[in-house]
């Protein structure tokens, strides 16, 4: 043991710890100092920077025995407070560079760093710096944090004034259309926001830690788990495994599809016959702490019988390959589309036919927060289950089974999440929690480390998709095929919606009068298929985007005027056979226009012999809800001194559900004139909210926002006296009127019929994307220099967090085209060799445009939004990487060894 004085934010504090104790753990744990993040815990992701003496440090790989006597530090706490935000701070709030936040302490130290050695830096200066110090933000597009510190050394210098940081509440009051910062941005850019991680340090002292025991194989009969030896481990209180799960051990996919040929009971919650993948877990050790339940995990003996390892969808379809769950066969979901007349003879007689092969990968989600729960009995001896969850409620139906627990015994709760972007919509640690909790009838804990995070979470689901297209001589679409294959995991869960999406969007946007086609839904070996930002639209309209650049290659017109062409105008349908809620996408198209022409100019003149630049085009569309008739609820409560409290299960992935209830609301009750403090939230607790449905599927922001606005329409009505004014919380429990009122909405639509034909959705989320990129023809490598987005998802409710969630889902699809991946298990399983996209590989130069057409059923004309911005970007970077060099990727990622190879080709 070593004892040292450190310099702490100012103070001097005296520490007692072992020399091989990491900086980050002295902070957080001996000091409490919970604003120090920790992601990765490899030195990747910089969460956990921090100032020692002058120098900017990773403290997760820094250990104690390094620290000098009386050496400084500064932690975010040092950095300022809620009542005393440093301008970075100020700075960060205005620009919405908090969107998680989980990234967000470590930047602003880090900025602080910088700023310190350097009060003048050049945008350029600010990139580099975070580039150097490996400072990740996976929610924002980074763009932001940029404009964050160059907004706040002009403050520190005096060039600006400090007013300039602030957002101020425009004359008319109305936060609606506005850049009103989210509610919980000064919790975020302080490092007050407690996380999961966070929330386990103040637990009781009772609680145990779990460790799982986990596969490392990815098919196998199970022989044996012996935990005699782990038992006997130092602190160890009980080692669970499948026998201890008094329910059914499957959490089920909630299969709806009654052509789905499984029964979607087929996830184990703890393994008892086979192992279907890499990580599952065996068994869970609980004990003291988590190094002693780490050390005991490694006791437990487990004999397996290996399997054939099916890891990918053609393997697994082999005629001879075995079925991976037994009584089912691995292809177990098939979707066709059926429209209009029949293409074969549309394609026999077409002037122009291109048809081409398409891959898209398994894309790692890569949150830099890694997965996090706890779980304890209440008072009411019910079970609750603390975790990153987006789908509340309905993870509840899913687990609460598996784990044998009565549902009304069970409550799920979110923790402010460090980013999910979809992975969280499915079910990932919850289940364990709970038979550990049922096991030990103690508070349990569980945290995965990054590396559990990749290979034990849900990833894209990799597709192949063969497409053939048809057009007349001047470019009309005539008919469309499609073939696609969607490799799902061992677990079926939402498989069969996301092979549906491939015959509601590949080829949308334009209007195809024939399609003929079919999808499947494939049973492997690889990491399980969860939801990812776009579900289905990055898949299936990658192939469409870079096959319409193929048929304008082989007409020989310019890309964006083929797509002019074709995209929907009156009378035009999607691949549903349902006419679109607006036609602004020609709109969009003439807007973009001139920009891509000066884009296209300039990069031929900026090409060289040895880098070569391209502009690329792509469209985009997406639903905004989930199929048929989609609902949700929400609550408003009138409180005494006359604010409001709003009550739902909007989850938050770092998108702003905060923002979207508080800019709804507030709208709604214009006639109340509160000011945004005035409206509080109690939000993502299902024994105090009601269920507004999952946060995926673009959905939340037009059925919660209808339902909020349906209990504000409620409460207005009760308020409301016969003259016109409103009656004070005290008139109203004079007169016994209730104070809290329920709102809900369903969406107006049906899901889709045989052949996937019907009105499935009534709000969709139109996006034109232009990517420009320099190509490095001695390397392949491959730079993004601008991207531009068109964008239509009706009125803008929050221009700051719309354009956060633009930036950061663009970022994404970048990372999309060009690096990120999880395929090789051992490789991938880090952020560094998955691919994940630093600050330098994100152009700084991104526009957004929007076209706002307001949507007649969406909250004050309203349509989502989150994941319009991960559609087709990737298609756009591909397309332009072709038009720079001539060289067209259809397998996913473009990383520059495939992209050199195919110039050799060439
Ligand atoms: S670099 Fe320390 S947590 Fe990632
Ligand atoms: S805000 Fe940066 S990771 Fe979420």
């Amino acid at each position: 043991m070593l004892s040292k004085t450190l310099i702490v934010n100012g103070i001097a504090r005296d520490i007692v710890a072992d020399g091989e104790t990491t900086l980050a753990d002295i902070l957080r744990k001996n000091l409490s100092l919970t604003g120090t993040k920790v992601g990765c815990d490899t030195g990747h992701c910089g969460a956990c920077s921090v100032i020692v003496d002058t120098k900017l440090i990773r403290s997760c790989s820094y250990k104690f025995k390094r620290l000098k006597q009386h050496a400084t530090i500064t932690t975010i706490e040092g950095v300022g407070t809620p009542d005393n935000l440093h301008p970075l701070q100020l700075a960060w709030i205005l620009h919405g560079g908090a969107q998680c936040g989980f990234c967000t302490p470590g930047f602003i130290v880090s900025a602080k760093a910088l700023l310190d050695l350097n009060p003048n830096p050049t945008r350029e200066d600010v990139r580099d710096w975070f580039q150097k110090h490996r400072n990740a933000c996976r929610c924002t597009g980074y763009k932001q944090l940029t404009d964050s510190v160059m907004d706040a050394a002009a403050v520190m210098r005096g060039d600006k004034d400090i007013k300039a940081l602030s957002w101020e509440l425009p004359e008319d009051q109305r936060i609606w259309g506005t850049r009103y910062p989210k509610p919980s941005a000064v919790a975020r850019v302080t490092g007050m926001t407690d996380f999961g991680a966070d929330k386990i340090l103040k637990m009781p002292e009772d609680t145990l830690h779990m460790a799982l025991v986990q596969a490392e194989v990815s098919h196998a009969n199970i022989v044996s788990i012996d935990t005699t030896e782990a038992e006997k481990m130092e602190g160890v209180f009980k080692v669970v495994t499948h026998k201890d799960v008094p329910g059914k051990n499957r959490i089920t996919g909630l299969i709806t599809f009654p052509t789905n040929k499984g029964d979607g009971w087929d996830r184990p919650i703890l393994c008892d016959e086979k192992v279907f993948q890499y990580g599952d877990a065996l068994a869970i050790v609980c004990a003291d702490t988590e190094a002693h339940a780490k050390a005991a995990a490694a006791k437990v003996t487990v004999v397996l019988e290996q399997l054939p390892e099916y890891m990918n969808a053609p393997a697994a379809m082999d005629d001879n390959a075995m079925e991976i769950h037994p009584g089912t066969p691995n292809i177990y979901f098939e979707q066709t589309v059926k429209k209009g007349e029949s293409t074969e003879t549309i394609f026999e007689k077409a002037p122009v036919v291109v048809e081409d092969d398409f891959y898209t990968q398994r894309q790692p989600h890569m949150p830099i927060e890694p997965d996090v729960g706890f779980a304890y009995f209440d008072d009411e001896e019910r079970l609750v289950v603390h975790s990153k969850s987006v789908g509340l409620y309905l993870h509840h139906a899913m687990v609460a089974p598996g784990i044998g627990i009565e549902a009304d015994k069970l409550v799920l709760v979110q923790n402010p999440a460090g980013g999910t972007f979809g992975y969280k919509f499915n079910p990932t640690m919850e289940a364990l929690l709970g038979v550990a909790a049922l096991a030990t009838k103690r508070p349990v804990a569980l945290c995965y480390d990054y590396v559990q995070q990749q290979i034990y979470t849900g990833k894209r689901s990799p597709w192949f998709s063969h497409l053939k297209l048809a057009a007349d001589e001047s470019g009309k679409l005539l008919a469309m095929e499609s073939d696609w294959t969607v490799d799902h995991g061992p677990y079926s869960e939402f498989g069969d919606l996301l092979t549906l999406r491939g015959a509601q969007f590949i080829g949308s946007g334009y209007n195809i009068p024939s399609i003929n086609g079919i999808g499947r839904c494939v049973a492997t070996n690889h990491a399980w298929g969860a939801a990812f930002r776009g579900f289905g639209a990055p898949e299936g309209e990658f192939g469409s985007e870079v096959l319409m650049d193929e048929l304008a290659e082989k007409l020989g017109m310019d890309p964006l005027e083929l797509r002019y062409a074709n995209v929907y105008r009156k009378g035009s349908t999607t691949p549903t056979g349902q006419e679109p809620e607006v036609y602004s996408l020609p709109e969009m198209i003439d807007i973009l226009r001139p920009i891509y022409k000066e884009a296209q100019a300039k990069a031929a003149a900026n090409s060289t012999n040895e880098v070569k630049r391209g502009v690329g085009v792509s469209i985009g569309v997406l639903c905004a809800g989930l199929d048929g008739p989609d609902h949700g609820s929400a609550d408003i409560e009138l409180n005494e001194d006359g604010t409001v409290t709003l009550y739902s299960t909007w989850e938050d992935h770092g998108q702003g559900a905060d923002s979207g209830m508080t800019c709804t609301a507030h709208e709604a009750l214009r006639p109340l004139q509160l000011a945004p403090e005035d409206i509080r939230l109690v939000m993502n607790d299902m024994s105090r909210c009601p269920d507004s449905g999952p946060a995926g599927g673009s959905r939340s922001q037009v059925i919660v926002g209808r339902a909020v606005m349906d209990a504000c329409e409620k409460l207005l009505a009760a308020m409301t006296t016969k003259d016109g004014s409103f009656r004070s919380y005290a008139q109203m429990v004079e007169e016994g009127l209730p104070l809290r009122y329920s709102g809900s909405w369903t969406i107006p639509a049906e899901a889709c019929g045989e052949n996937s034909q019907g009105k499935p959705f009534i709000f969709y989320m139109y996006g034109l994307f232009m990517a420009e990129v320099a190509v490095t023809l001695e390397t392949g490598v491959t730079e993004v220099e601008k991207m531009t987005l068109v964008a239509d998802i009706g009125t803008v409710g929050n221009k700051l967090i719309v354009d956060g969630q633009m930036y950061g889902g663009i970022a994404q699809g970048i990372g999309m085209a060009l690096f990120e991946d999880f395929e090789d298990i051992k490789k991938h399983s880090t952020m560094l060799g998955a691919g994940f996209p630093y600050i330098k590989q994100i152009p700084d130069d991104m526009e957004l445009i929007y076209v706002e057409t307001p949507r007649k059923e969406g909250p004050f004309g309203a349509s989502g939004m989150g994941e319009l911005p991960l559609t087709t970007p990737h298609a756009a970077v591909i397309n332009a990487i072709t038009q720079a060099c001539g060289v067209r990727i259809t397998e996913l990622p473009a990383r520059p060894e495939k992209v050199l190879a195919a110039l050799k080709n060439k």
